[in-house]
């Protein structure tokens, strides 16, 4: 089953924020995929995945890495952030030991080579938005995980 919300981002500080809103529904386990051109604004909505979660710091584009673990600076989930944009397949992902099942996962880049680590994803699609300047996010929400769990409320808030 899948559940989707759209989402007007209008300048980097809304992207920032919609990160910020969705950490709570996050938990160790959990996949999020983002899609989106370059510049599209995945690194900063991680950003604020990040702020949200509370861990540490900085959050950047993983250039020369293909994935960053970033622990809580609480009692909360890491984020493992990652750039599969140089990853070919699946396998290629599988031979990283990624360590998926004790962080939130967000992978840049990540359609068609991370479906597999999990049932149950979040997939953000960003894309330029009605304004000028600004983005808009479609969060697809897929799987039994994300039932019921209250996506809505980040529309409009
Ligand atoms: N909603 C938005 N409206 C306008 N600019 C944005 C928005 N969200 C992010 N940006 C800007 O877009 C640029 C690229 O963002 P970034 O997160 O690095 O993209 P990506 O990781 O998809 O390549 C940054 O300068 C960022 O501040
Ligand atoms: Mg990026």
């Amino acid at each position: 089953m899948t559940e989707s919300v759209t989402i007007d981002l209008d300048g980097p500080e809304a992207t920032v924020e919609l990160g910020r809103r969705l950490a709570p529904l996050l938990r160790s386990g959990d996949l999020v995929v983002l899609t989106g051109e370059l510049g599209a604004g995945k690194t900063t909505l991680t950003r604020g995945i990040g702020e949200g979660l509370g861990v540490r710091g900085p959050i950047t584009s993983p250039t020369f890495v293909i994935a960053r673990r970033h622990p809580s600076l609480a009692a909360g989930p890491a984020l493992l952030h990652v750039d599969a944009y140089r990853v070919g397949s699946p396998a290629e992902i599988d031979d990283l030991d990624l360590g998926v099942d004790d962080a939130v996962t967000v992978v840049e880049w990540g359609a068609g080579c991370v479906e597999h680590l999990s049932d149950d994803r979040l997939d953000i699609v960003l894309a330029p938005g009605r304004s000028d300047d600004g983005r808009s996010a479609v969060i697809h929400a897929i799987g039994s995980r994300w039932q019921g769990c209250g996506l809505s409320s980040l529309v409009g808030a």
